[in-house]
């Protein structure tokens, strides 16, 4: 029992200490971006002292909610320590040498600025741009070496807390096929990034079939490299699009995807939902994760229109007001659930 007050303590300890980092880092970074750029002055972030309250109490909801799944073996609690740290070493002097990229980028609304090597054929016209002004888009190893700490950053340290928000509602769903054998589930997360929800899924499902989906070849090499020394069988990283997954009809148990729903234009969300609708067999299970929306969570409107004023993020504004419950109704699921979790709304559902 001590053991597990003084594990919980060092949990939330750690979790401080990356939001205090966090934070310390945005507020200089746009300090020094407006001393240098006074025309180019963006949000600072300047919350009222309430709205700050509601933040801190926000998150720590979500503190209580990743420990006491953790606490009831949802997934492993070494998960809430495994935190990269040589990786964020090297990432954070990139992330100062690459910003004045990203204010020029910024100050001249330059948002299709990709490598002239990326063959624009091979993507969608949506997915062509400097999402938050970002360098070389998804489109470059320079870009997939640096996001992760770059989302950390942005979330406050939260960013993983709030992935493995995916992983209950899977848990229960898979209880549908608990008859099967473990290694016969296939779980598949779509926009998988650099690697960070597969960890958090290898760690909660150990013996499943696991599956990284991405446009980004530069994200997946990426995800390679974070995700080779897992326990467990290999992840298969695969190049495809969400619109057209490459599975069969009816092969997939639980489909996850984190981060993706707010980049894509409505209509490519509808379209992706069909597409998890037509690969997901009867009684699987869909887990969305993405930015919470104004109708949940009115309290922080604030920081909703302050992130796509300060990121080019072109489809966000659509996409908090989306109401994507009943879309994937409309595509066929069942029993449509959906909660928040600090910056983050979860959708799980049922074929
Ligand atoms: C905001 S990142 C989220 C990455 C990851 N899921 C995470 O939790 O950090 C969005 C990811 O979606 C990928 N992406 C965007 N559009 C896509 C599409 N149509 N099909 C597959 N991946 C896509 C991008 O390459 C990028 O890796």
């Amino acid at each position: 029992m001590a053991r597990e007050q003084f594990s919980k303590i060092a949990y939330k300890t750690l979790q401080q200490g990356k939001s205090i980092a966090g934070l310390a880092h945005k507020e200089l970074s746009s300090r020094i971006m407006n001393f240098i750029l006074p025309d180019n002055e963006i949000s600072n972030f300047n919350l009222d002292k309430n709205l700050l309250i509601q933040i801190q109490n926000s998150m720590e909801l979500l503190r209580e909610e990743d420990w006491r799944d953790a606490e009831r073996n949802i997934y492993p609690i070494k998960l809430l320590f495994d935190e990269p740290w040589l990786r964020y070493l090297t990432q954070y002097p990139k992330i100062w040498l690459d910003m004045p990229n990203i204010w020029n980028r910024r100050r001249k609304e330059n948002y299709e600025d990709l490598p002239k090597s990326v063959d624009k054929d091979n993507y969608p016209r949506y997915y062509l741009r400097n999402f938050h002004h970002q360098t070389d888009g998804y489109l470059s190893d320079f870009s997939a070496s640096i996001y992760d700490l770059q989302v950390e950053i942005l979330f406050n340290g939260t960013a993983d807390a709030m992935r493995r928000r995916i992983i209950k509602p899977i848990k229960e769903g898979l209880i549908n096929f608990s008859d099967r054998k473990k290694s016969s589930i296939n779980i598949i997360d779509v926009a998988t990034g650099s690697g960070r929800t597969l960890k958090q899924l290898r760690g909660a499902f150990p013996n499943e079939k696991i599956k990284g989906i991405d446009l980004s070849g530069s994200y997946l090499k990426e995800a390679s490299r974070y995700i080779s020394d897992l326990d467990g069988d290999l992840i298969e990283l695969i190049m495809g699009n969400a619109e057209e997954l490459p599975f069969e009809n009816d092969s997939i148990q639980a489909i996850s995807c984190v981060y993706l729903f707010h980049e894509l234009p409505r209509t490519i969300r509808e379209k992706v939902l069909k597409e998890f609708f037509r690969v997901l067999e009867k009684n699987g299970t869909l887990v969305i994760a993405d930015s919470i929306q104004i109708s949940d969570s009115p309290e922080f409107i604030q920081i909703m229109e302050d992130f796509y004023k300060t990121f080019h993020e072109p489809f966000y504004c659509d996409y908090i007001k989306d109401d994507i419950n009943s879309k994937i109704k409309e595509v066929g699921f069942n029993n449509v659930k959906s909660s928040s979790f600090f910056m983050t709304k979860v959708w799980s559902a049922i074929k």
